[in-house]
């Protein structure tokens, strides 16, 4: 496998980091979700979020995405519009707004993020649509447009996602999801749920457009593979807290917290 991703690129040509997190936690009633977490992103990284089923990565993409109040922390997003954000103070209309525009969110469950019941132009034509594009042959080319980009033949514009193979639809979904150029996406176990050869090809294609685009972006998985090929860092969770931070071929090729070599040998084992 290449390390193409291995250099965090824009750190010192952009100040503003995209993303700030401090002090995050959230706790589910009695039960922790996830607690004491802060980084840093900055524009064009990828950060990997690792560990066990349970550990508190969905928890934790809830509260960077601002769809999960958290119990404590913050997170500042450094907006295009409006510079620092506190994104839990932010009306849940200038959020959408966000969601729509400069973030985007890629769901484990390609079911889960897109409209079923229209085609797949539709699909991907929906953001820019909501974004206030009424240009109906425009639209439509920059459906087929990046239906090619993500490798589905375009003589299936017309056809709903329930017609697609499980990896067509997540195809699909990244499309619809990339239309509108986001800054930073959050992709919670975008393999999941696939064929490994259907994985293989959805991660080569997400590390072209991710490096093509110079996309931020923060990742979970409990592939170590896909983190090994996706991400420039990595924080490795177990119970809730990040207990290993660093470069992702440092974190997996010379782990330090016992958990981290445990996930790194059970790997080599299997
Ligand atoms: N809605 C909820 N109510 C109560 N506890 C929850 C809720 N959602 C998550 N938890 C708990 O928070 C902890 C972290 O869960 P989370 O879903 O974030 O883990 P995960 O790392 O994403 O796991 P997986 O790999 O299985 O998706 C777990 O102990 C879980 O039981
Ligand atoms: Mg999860």
């Amino acid at each position: 496998m290449t390390a193409a991703l291995a250099h965090a690129p824009t750190a010192q040509a952009d100040p503003h980091p995209l993303l700030d997190v401090s002090g995050l936690a959230k706790w589910y009633g009695p039960h922790l979700g996830c607690r004491d977490v802060a980084f840093t992103l900055y524009p064009g990284e990828v950060m990997g979020v690792v560990g066990e089923s349970g550990s508190g990565k969905t928890t934790l993409l809830g509260c960077l995405s601002g769809g999960l109040e958290p119990s404590a922390g913050r997170v500042t997003y450094h907006s295009e519009r409006w510079g620092a954000v506190d994104i839990h103070a932010l009306p849940e209309g200038r959020r959408r707004l966000l969601m729509r525009t400069e973030w985007g969110f890629v769901r484990q469950n390609p079911r889960d993020g897109l409209r079923m019941g229209v085609s797949a132009g539709a699909n991907i034509g929906e953001r820019p649509m909501a974004v206030g594009d009424r240009h109906y042959g425009r639209i439509r080319a920059q459906a087929l447009d990046w239906l090619k980009q993500v490798e589905i033949d375009q003589t299936r514009l017309d056809d709903r996602p329930a017609q697609f193979s499980g990896g067509m639809q997540q195809r699909l979904q990244i499309a619809r999801v990339l239309v509108n150029g986001p800054r930073l996406v959050f992709m919670d176990e975008p393999t999941g749920g696939l064929d490994v050869s259907v994985q293989a090809r959805l991660l080569d294609l997400l590390r072209d457009l991710v490096a093509r685009l110079g996309l931020a972006a923060v990742i979970v998985t409990h592939d170590l593979a896909v983190a090994r090929l996706l991400a420039h860092r990595l924080m490795v969770m177990k119970d809730g807290r990040v207990v290993e931070e660093g470069l992702t071929d440092q974190v997996l090729d010379d782990p330090h917290h016992p958990y981290t070599q445990l996930l790194v040998s059970s790997v080599l084992q299997a």
